[in-house]
């Protein structure tokens, strides 16, 4: 199937985690990467005047693991201009000369994963598993779009002459791509928005998350030691008020790739929208969430709870696939309820580079007071059921302790709360439909899970809810590249799906070549 799929290897295997030694020895490795890393923009031409900021581990704010220097104005415009320059060139190069430098990247990143994993704890604040993760899913990226350029950039499809002319669809890319990616997949977004664009022939001018520039900065060093010019993939790190709003209100830029909160991606659609003179811009944007898990009383409660709790927890919450509401069945909600208290209770909060940690910190100082401006106003209007417990360790980390509440109703929530809070929501067995009705009033679309024995109570829920990723009895995180193509609909992203075989088109132009034979 991957073959039939033009995905001519198996997903990266990224390490063992279920085997001890090779997880040990590969946090023993991280300690080679200590630092401090430096990040600074990456064009051709311009003289870096930036202040450097420094980076601050946010499992412990006193150790600064780096420093980083924004791009200025003269940066971002001269990375526009050698981006124009350079796009025509990249486009000409033959699709299959630009894939294999993008697997050759892929094999480099593979091979310096105890680097990428620790930059992805240092920077990040990313457990051991998920760093492997992250890396694993970039290589990912990497190969997929690599296969799919092959396929789809190559030769042009030959369509019917019925008139005795020869007709050829040709895909390009559109010239140059911004990519503006978020902190929370510093690697595996950042890279899968820069691998799709370049794998289509546009010229990227890369964003990071500001949190994260010196993983993305890293990233970018990588790409061009694979063979990508320099002038081609060019690096801006800096905030989305200064740096971000400079891309994107310039006339020259051809489209976005844009992953973070919805009210973000409007502010880009306005500023692209408003440019004068400038061709129409394409913006694909993968934005927030307020994602259900619905379970009926067919449900196994211990599954259901360790679906629930990964679901909620892994990444600390901060994935946009991540459960927020688990709307249970009244039957099993008492015991659903106290056997969740139980398994949280058994959680690790702490170091993310220890072995034993379930949950890391959060991204930074002003994530970590949102949640505890929700958490407080959840104490005041809702019924707590657990907070994990956290130690010393904790103190002098942007960390926030996992907890579960019973609410009365949605309505409660009225925003994406981007942490680890889960919300518990009981049904009758005559509301399903106003459960499914609710959720799809929320107007997010991203992912859904369901827990049910009952097949047609499943193909209800999954044909009438709105959203893109549904997942039947198992956890509702960590979409696979190729396997679980991955994005939403409505407030949640304009699609198409990242990993999937609909995204390299839209990075592309398409001309048609009718000859007279
Ligand atoms: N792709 C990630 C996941 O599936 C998104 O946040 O969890």
């Amino acid at each position: 199937l991957y073959t039939q799929q033009g995905f001519d290897r198996n997903n990266s295997m990224g390490a063992n985690l279920a085997d001890d030694q090779e997880l040990q020895a590969l946090a023993a490795r991280l300690n080679e990467h200590a630092g401090p890393w430096r990040a600074g923009p990456l064009v051709p031409g311009a003289v870096a005047t930036g202040e450097l900021l420094a980076v601050r581990n946010p499992a412990d704010r006193r150790q600064v693991v780096g420093h980083w220097q924004p791009a200025d104005a003269a940066a971002v415009d001269r990375a526009l201009g050698n981006a124009v320059a350079a796009q025509p060139a990249w486009d000409r190069t033959p699709a299959a000369s630009r894939a294999a430098i993008l697997e050759h990247a892929a094999t480099l990143l593979e091979q310096r994963m105890p680097e990428f994993m620790a930059l992805c704890v240092r920077e990040a604040g990313k457990t051991l598993p998920d760093s492997v993760a992250e890396v694993r899913e970039a290589v990912d990226f990497l190969r997929y779009y690599a296969a799919q350029a092959r396929r789809q950039f190559g030769a042009p499809e030959q369509l019917p002459g019925p008139t005795g002319e020869s007709n050829a669809l040709q895909l390009h890319g559109r010239g140059v791509f911004v990519c503006i990616s978020p902190w929370n997949f510093p690697l595996a977004i950042f890279l899968g928005q820069v691998s799709a664009a370049l794998a289509a022939g546009n010229s990227v001018v890369a964003k990071p998350a500001e949190q994260t520039s010196l993983i993305g900065h890293a990233a970018v060093k990588l790409l061009h030691e694979a063979g990508v010019p320099a002038e081609v993939l060019q690096f801006v790190p800096g905030d989305g008020a200064t740096v971000g709003a400079a891309l994107t209100r310039d006339a020259r830029v051809a489209g976005v790739a844009f992953t973070g909160s919805t009210e973000t991606a409007r502010a880009i659609n306005r500023a692209l929208a408003a440019r004068e003179d400038a061709a129409i811009a394409v913006l694909i944007a993968e934005t927030g969430g307020q994602n259900a898990l619905i379970a009926d009383s067919s449900a196994l409660p211990e599954q259901l709870v360790k679906d629930a709790i990964a679901s909620a927890f892994t990444s600390a919450g901060q994935r946009c696939s991540a459960a927020r509401v688990l709307f249970v069945q009244e039957d099993i909600a008492d015991k659903v309820t106290t056997m969740l208290a139980g398994a949280m209770a058994e959680l690790k909060v702490g170091d993310p580079g220890a072995l034993a940690t379930d949950v890391g910190p959060v991204i930074d100082a002003d994530a970590l007071e949102l949640l505890k401006a929700h958490a407080q106003r959840m104490d005041r209007e809702a019924t707590h059921i657990a907070t994990v417990p956290t130690g010393e360790a904790t103190a002098h980390g942007s960390f926030f302790a996992p907890r579960a509440y019973a609410l009365a109703s949605l309505s409660q929530l009225q925003r994406e709360v981007f942490g680890p809070v889960l919300h518990l929501i009981r049904w009758k067995a005559d509301q399903l439909d106003a459960v499914i009705e609710q959720v799809n009033a929320t107007g997010y679309g991203l992912t859904l899970g369901i827990h049910s024995r009952i097949d047609e109570t499943v193909e209800r829920i999954a044909s009438r809810i709105k959203v893109g990723n549904v997942y039947v009895n198992r956890n509702q995180i960590g979409a696979v590249v190729g396997v679980q193509p991955f994005g939403g609909q409505g407030l949640s992203g304009t699609g198409p799906k990242a990993g999937g075989p609909h995204y390299l088109p839209r990075f592309a132009t398409e001309k048609t070549v009718t000859v007279n034979t």
